[in-house]
């Protein structure tokens, strides 16, 4: 859906900004030298991303499950975020078949020429669940919004974890998230 008053240059320029914000705030939060160098080597594809040629051309994708936007809000981060995610070229998850019904992804490569990392944000919405999964490469997760509970890292049960943290996936690590009255908004990383 084509939102109005889309435009582009804007809404890249406020993404780029949120990521930049974002690799900031996950390098503040890496409790070892693993996610360290993760964070860093997403921080070197944003900084790189500064040069607009780098930018494609994307179409706004606004999904069903985002009607509950307004809801994500737990950090200043979340809120810059609610002024251009109806704009963001937001896809289905392959792990579900909803159609965009509860969860949305919004890969970065969409938007960006990235390299070395599969990296872009996860959205659940309120009372809804991304599939628990496990996968080979190492994932890191930083929650943006979202009260939420969360298996993640190993541990057997879900969780509670608040936004401003970073969790944490070895490999083959079964991960997944149930969210509660507010919808869950994480970045996640994967490094190739
Ligand atoms: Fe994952």
């Amino acid at each position: 859906m084509m939102g109005r008053g889309f435009e582009q240059t804007t809404v890249v320029q406020q993404t780029h900004r949120f990521m930049t914000s974002c690799a900031k705030s996950m390098a503040l939060c890496a409790e070892s030298a693993v996610q360290a160098n993760m964070v860093k080597v997403f921080s070197a594809q944003v900084k790189k991303n500064k040069t607009p040629n780098k930018v494609k051309d994307f179409k706004p994708n606004s999904l069903p499950c985002l009607g509950n936007l307004k809801l994500v809000k737990d950090m200043k981060l979340a809120k810059d975020f609610q002024q251009f995610a109806n704009y963001l070229p937001w896809g289905f998850s392959p792990r579900t078949i909803d159609q965009g019904e509860h969860v949305a992804i919004m890969d970065f490569s969409k938007m960006f020429e990235m390299e070395k990392v599969a990296a872009g944000l996860m959205y659940v919405d309120v009372y809804s669940a991304y599939p628990e999964h496990n996968h080979p490469p190492d994932e890191i997760y930083f929650l943006i919004s979202g009260t939420a509970k969360w298996r993640w890292g190993g541990h057997r049960h879900f969780r509670s974890i608040t936004a401003g943290n970073l969790i944490y996936n070895y490999p083959y690590n079964w991960h997944g998230v149930k969210a509660g009255p507010t919808p869950v908004l994480a970045l996640y990383i994967q490094v190739m």
